[in-house]
């Protein structure tokens, strides 16, 4: 079986994707395509031809990812993540409205397009109040509002700096982590954590614990966030699942949080890094991937 990988730089994933496939599947043959030396006429069915039977879509750049995933598919060819996948989850609206749709449980979460009725939502949900661009990652511009002053102040940035996209306000309930107050986090004493599940098709490959970053709420790796392997329940296990699904995701990282009605989906990431949660939980996830891919794609 040969396997296409597309990426822009080599990134660890790559890198393991093309160890393990040598250590462990001597018949796959590993290609990589750098989008950047792409060049497609995507009004020739036969503008792009090569004798791979699936791609993995590993590009760093959402927005490459998300165009390169629909031309390769455009040609015939099976791409994981796939177009659906990747359109849905690099944007938070459409991807919480999915979810809801799919009865996946999810913070209260308003949109609105003009500083005054954001401000109004804001009111509607009570601080503190998480606004968040609607596309973005790694924990980037996502920030706590605590009061009116807080608001205005990002809300007026937002306005006056922003792109387009900045002003479509994505503006969510603030989930109370297990053992944390709200006071603690005024006063920098952080504990709270995020769970994230990593799916591989209909199965909950390993989950692990983040543990937010010092003086934050956030608890993204990137960010500093600490890692810590967590034992996969039945709920968890369900509720990841139906998440996948929400999204049409074969791979994919689902985050949640223990909220006091139980665990409710934050987000799901369709270009998932497995670094750090392989270190925490010491499950093979290249190998998984790879076996996963093999099985499911006809030659
Ligand atoms: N509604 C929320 N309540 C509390 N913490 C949140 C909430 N939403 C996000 N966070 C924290 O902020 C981090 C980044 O938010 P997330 O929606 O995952 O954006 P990104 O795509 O940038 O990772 C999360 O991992 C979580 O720790
Ligand atoms: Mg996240």
């Amino acid at each position: 079986m040969n396997i296409g990988i597309v990426i822009n730089t080599i990134t660890f994933e790559a890198r393991e994707l093309i160890n393990t496939a040598a250590k462990y599947f001597p018949d796959v043959k590993i290609e990589l395509f750098k989008n950047d030396d792409f060049k497609f006429d995507i009004t020739d069915d036969n503008g792009f031809k090569t004798d791979v039977d699936v791609f993995l879509q590993r590009s760093i750049s959402m927005t490459r990812a998300v165009y390169t995933s629909f031309i390769l598919e455009g040609y015939g060819y099976r791409v994981v993540s796939s177009h659906d996948t990747l359109s849905i989850t690099e944007d938070k609206l459409k991807m919480t409205s999915h979810l809801k749709r799919h009865h996946v449980p999810t913070p209260r979460t308003m949109i609105a397009f003009t500083k005054e009725t954001a401000m109004d939502a804001i009111h509607d949900l009570e601080y503190p109040v998480i606004i968040k661009p609607v596309s973005g990652s790694w924990g980037r511009l996502v920030a706590m509002l605590e009061n009116d002053r807080a608001a205005t102040a990002v809300l007026e940035d937002r306005e006056e700096l922003g792109t387009v996209y900045h002003k479509i306000y994505y503006l969510q309930d603030f989930v109370h982590k297990p053992g944390r107050s709200v006071d603690q986090y005024i006063d920098g004493d952080t504990v709270g954590r995020d769970i994230r599940a990593f799916v591989i098709g209909d199965e909950v490959a390993s989950a692990m614990y983040r543990y937010e970053v010092p003086n934050d709420f956030r608890s993204n790796v990137t960010l500093g966030g600490r890692a810590e392997a967590y034992h996969i329940t039945p709920e968890l296990e369900n509720i990841a699942l139906k998440a996948a699904r929400a999204v049409k995701g074969e791979i994919v990282g689902v985050d949640l949080m223990e909220s006091d009605k139980g665990l409710v989906v934050v987000e799901v990431n369709g270009s998932p890094q497995f670094q750090g949660i392989m270190k925490s939980t010491g499950i093979n996830i290249p190998k998984r991937i790879l076996e996963y891919i093999i099985r499911t794609t006809k030659r």
